[in-house]
């Protein structure tokens, strides 16, 4: 086995460790996009499903709109109606009439589930949340395709950067926030049952500022 092989095989031993302790560790990735760079994102590397339309809907004149189109994902119109009064926007790709993803963008702090930390953003910052591509169109550049247009828009909106966070093992949605141009700029060990949290690598010119304290609403 030469050194490649043999380097290869320490990352793959290191990873599936990883996995094993899962249920006790949580390792997320932050990602930012310098979102200067949104208009010169490309189209994406697959053509979207023909008939994919993409729309950003926010604030509480949006709730009917949201809602109609979230139902397809058994999202609770509760949830729906406290995103929006926050001020949440969500963008949703339909296919013909069929909700094929949807993606929410949050714009002052959210709650971390996975570490049980609430990071807080800054005033030039939006962080991309639950994202969802229903199961029947996955696989199709979807996520790739409804994010664009929304960075696309916060950039107009003058927005600094975006942040978004991915478990290291989701290896469809680590893929996709590279190919978007994201930088990672932290990994998040954390052992949720103990509440530790240790970010790696946080950026010291914008590090990220994380509390223990949940915010008023999720
Ligand atoms: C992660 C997720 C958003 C990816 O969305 P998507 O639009 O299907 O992503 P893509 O079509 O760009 O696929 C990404 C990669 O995964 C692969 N992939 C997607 N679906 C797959 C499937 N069912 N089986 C095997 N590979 C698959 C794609 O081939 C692609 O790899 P490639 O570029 O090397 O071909 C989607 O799988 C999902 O909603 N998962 C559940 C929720 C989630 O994880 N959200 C993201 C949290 S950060």
């Amino acid at each position: 086995m030469n050194s490649a092989d043999l380097g290869i095989r320490n990352k793959l031993m290191k990873l599936s460790v990883w996995k094993a302790l899962q249920p006790l560790f949580s390792l997320q990735c932050v990602f930012a996009f310098d979102l200067a760079l949104a208009s010169e994102l490309p189209f994406g590397t697959r053509p979207l499903p023909q008939g994919t339309t993409v729309s950003i809907l926010q604030g509480l004149d949006d709730l009917e709109p949201a809602s109609a189109a979230l139902k397809f994902a058994a999202m609770p119109r509760s949830i729906i109606k406290r995103r929006l009064t926050r001020g949440d926007a969500v963008a949703v790709a339909f296919v013909g009439k069929e909700l094929a993803a949807y993606t929410w963008v949050t714009f002052t702090e959210v709650w971390i589930s996975e570490i049980r930390r609430t990071l807080v953003l800054r005033e030039d910052e939006a962080v991309q949340f639950d994202t969802l591509v229903m199961p029947r169109w996955r696989g199709r550049g979807l996520q790739y395709g409804l994010t664009r247009p929304v960075l696309q828009n916060l950039a107009q909106r003058e927005y600094r950067r975006t942040l978004a966070w991915v478990n290291l093992f989701n290896q469809r949605s680590m893929k996709n926030q590279i190919r978007q141009g994201k930088r990672r700029i932290s990994t998040i060990i954390s052992v949720p049952a103990l509440n530790l949290v240790w970010p790696q690598n946080n950026p010291p010119d914008a590090p990220l500022i994380l509390l223990s304290a949940e915010p008023e609403f999720i």
